[in-house]
């Protein structure tokens, strides 16, 4: 993720004046659009969020991005979870939500860890994963 906000960083930096180009280039390189790279874009840019929540909401390649449930699976020496690719998308295809790998979410404890939508949340079997995804799914229209 480091190496996603360094070249986010150069793409605002190059795109100053251009929101549209900054967002879509998130939506390129990971395929949706969270509520913290909202808020990182904003603050870099010193402007309000809702600047960018509206450009988002006018174009569909965006405002579908934005939608989207993101989740991310930890893979840290502690969750010690790494799953095979086909797993991956088929727990995408399942629950219909971004899934992406992260090595160590800072929340290292007895039960491995899985950030949804920006909550953590615990399980221990890989079971219990697809389940807590189903769950967390969001409603939006
Ligand atoms: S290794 Fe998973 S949260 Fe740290």
């Amino acid at each position: 993720m480091l190496k996603f906000y360094e070249k986010l960083d150069e793409v605002i930096r190059e795109n100053e004046k251009n929101y549209y180009k900054i967002l879509a280039f998130i939506v390129d390189e990971i395929g949706y659009i969270s509520d913290e790279t909202v808020k990182y874009i904003a603050e870099k840019l010193k402007i309000f969020d809702f600047t960018l929540e509206g450009i988002i909401e006018y174009y569909p390649k965006l405002s579908r991005a934005r939608k989207m449930d993101y989740v991310e699976i930890c893979i840290g020496k502690n969750c010690g979870v790494s799953m095979p690719q086909r797993k991956i998308e088929e727990l995408e295809e399942k629950t219909g939500m971004k899934i992406v790998e992260r090595v160590c979410l800072g929340r290292c404890g007895k039960q491995k860890v899985v950030k949804i939508n920006g909550e953590i949340k615990n399980y221990d079997l890989e079971d219990e994963l697809e389940k807590i995804l189903l769950k967390s799914k969001k409603i939006r229209s």
